[in-house]
């Protein structure tokens, strides 16, 4: 495995995540059947939170065995760099109506909670029936809210992490693991190299 210069540790291999979204994805399957109405339509919007979800809900949608929509949302957040910002805001609102529908959430990671949680509010106040989480990554001791993942992949340390979907600056989204980045290294980094 060819690992970026930017890293100080990696955390999850390529086949560890895949293993990971295999198991996440049974315990939604599991979830969905044991909890659908017959009355109304049962189709759950899977709604991925952009840039970061990319890479996770391409995974684990193909082990989904429940019927699903597809939508994506933008959430300002980190802007770019590595420390959060104060409060996120919808910068791409979502095509479906959600009024009545079940949504499942799909986040690359939980870090203050902040994200999620507005957008969870966004959706319960459009009238959604459920709105359920799930996030490949949870980094619990950054919350600042009152907000729990229903299904999350990885319990991670407070390190600022790259890759699978995670960026410095809008780069590294496309490493195929999680890593730890060398936080002293990549400030002083020219992407140029
Ligand atoms: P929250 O609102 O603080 O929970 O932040 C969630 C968002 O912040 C995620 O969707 C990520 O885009 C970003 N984020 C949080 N932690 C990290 C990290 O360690 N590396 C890169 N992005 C992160
Ligand atoms: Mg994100």
């Amino acid at each position: 495995m060819k690992i970026h210069p930017l890293v100080k540790e990696v955390l999850y291999t390529r086949e560890e995540i895949a293993a990971k979204c295999k198991e996440l994805a049974v315990a939604v399957n599991q979830y969905y059947h044991a909890n659908s109405q017959d009355n109304k339509d049962n189709t759950v919007i899977c709604l991925g939170l952009l840039k970061g979800c990319i890479p996770f809900m391409a995974m684990l949608l193909l082990d989904l065995e429940i019927e699903v929509e597809t939508e994506y949302m933008t959430v300002s957040s980190y802007a770019g760099g590595v420390a959060g910002n104060l409060n996120p805001e919808i910068m791409f609102d979502l095509v479906a109506d959600v009024e009545d529908r079940d949504v499942l959430l799909v986040e690359d990671i939980i870090d203050s909670g902040k994200t999620i949680k507005l957008v969870k509010d966004y959706l319960l106040d459009k009238g959604a029936r459920s709105v359920k989480v799930v996030t490949l990554l949870d980094k619990k001791s950054g919350r600042k809210v009152d907000l729990a993942a229903d299904w999350y992949g990885f319990d991670v340390p407070a390190a600022f992490l790259i890759g699978f979907g995670l960026d410095y600056e809008e780069r590294l989204r496309n490493l195929p693991y999680v890593a730890i980045a060398d936080v002293e290294k990549i400030k002083a980094w020219t992407w140029e190299k």
